[in-house]
């Protein structure tokens, strides 16, 4: 009655902006994203406790995301048959509070495998990346390691919309990701707001879900062939794309400083130079850049130079995992 997992968080390299779904959490359009080591988030749930307890990270948790977390519970209590009974769930990550990354793909990733597993279902990595996408669309990307994509799905159940891992965590050892903190500051609207303000009034938003449709099956050709430039260029395209029609929302949603384009400028001009660098940039002002094993350190020190106040390096990560040891 009792599990403990282990997960990582992902970055989407086509990324997942819009819902079609808002209670199920469905996408408009598929999204790509490459899971990250070593950062993680390790969850312990047990069923058949007094009451249903939720604390994150050494907090109780309250509101909109005790609920998250109790129905995500609730789904796993249906499907092993209803007699589990209230549930604890404790979840502590171990992301640096600056680490720019959403901690809540790698927590509900971790939370469905946990929870799966203390209620006696079987492994099964889809239906964990179903589960884990109720919690927030992204942890549906985090089940599995390496690149995984997020098929939107047709059905309006939602039961044919999870991520596919396409290759796993060894088929490119020396890609690296790093993640360039040029501002710590919570943002002040959260992904889950500003997709949804985007939805409902950018008029780029059409061509926008059309054209991330079919931006990921090149990504997956690229990646086949471990092309880091035209992954780098298509990652770029992505990004600047997203935030053109959050730009276009009215009112205009803009998630960049004015040193997030300073970054962008000076990978530009490092590239000419013959530094293999490129950008991704989620919904804040901290880019993720995009480079290989023998530049990290160079991709680094860039990072500051223009003005980061932390710098994380990430290499692909693996499978969300069973632990025997649990948080209590
Ligand atoms: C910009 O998965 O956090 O990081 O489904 O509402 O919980 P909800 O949103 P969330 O959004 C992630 C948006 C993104 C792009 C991506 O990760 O694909």
């Amino acid at each position: 009655m009792k599990a403990t997992a282990l997960a990582h968080p992902n970055i989407a390299l086509v990324k997942y902006w819009g819902k079609r779904d808002e209670a199920l959490i469905l996408p408009h359009q598929s999204s790509l994203s490459l899971t990250l080591s070593p950062l993680s988030v390790t969850t312990t749930v047990e069923f058949g406790v007094s009451s249903d307890q939720v604390e994150l990270n050494g907090h109780t948790a309250k509101g909109s995301e005790r609920e998250r977390v109790l129905r995500a519970l609730e789904t796993v209590r249906a499907e092993a048959g209803g007699k589990l009974g209230p549930a604890r769930m404790v979840s502590r990550g171990d992301f640096p509070a600056s680490a720019g990354l959403a901690s809540s793909a790698a927590g509900f990733a971790a939370l469905a495998v946990a929870a799966r597993a203390a209620a006696g279902l079987p492994a099964d990595p889809k239906a964990a990346s179903v589960l884990a996408r109720r919690g927030s669309g992204s942890a549906c990307r985090s089940v599995q390691g390496g690149f995984c994509e997020w098929r939107r799905g047709e059905r309006a159940d939602g039961a044919d919309s999870y991520a596919v891992q396409r290759f796993d965590e060894k088929h490119w050892p020396e890609l690296r990701m790093v993640v360039a903190i040029l501002n710590r500051d919570e943002k002040e609207v959260k992904s889950r707001d500003g997709m949804k303000h985007t939805v409902d009034t950018s008029p780029y938003y059409e061509a926008w879900a059309r054209d991330a449709e079919v931006e990921v099956p090149r990504a997956v050709e690229i990646i086949q062939r471990k092309d880091l430039e035209a992954l780098g260029e298509l990652s770029e395209r992505n990004a600047w794309r997203m935030h053109a029609t959050a730009f276009a929302a009215n009112p205009p949603l803009c998630y960049m400083h004015p040193n997030t384009l300073g970054l962008i400028q000076h990978l530009r001009e490092q590239r000419k130079k013959g530094i293999p660098v490129w950008f991704t940039l989620d919904a804040g002002p901290n880019p993720v850049l995009l480079t290989d094993a023998a530049h990290e350190v160079a991709a680094e020190a860039l990072a500051r130079a223009c003005g980061a106040v932390d710098v994380v390096r990430c290499v692909p990560g693996g499978d969300a995992t069973l632990k025997s040891e649990h948080l209590f």
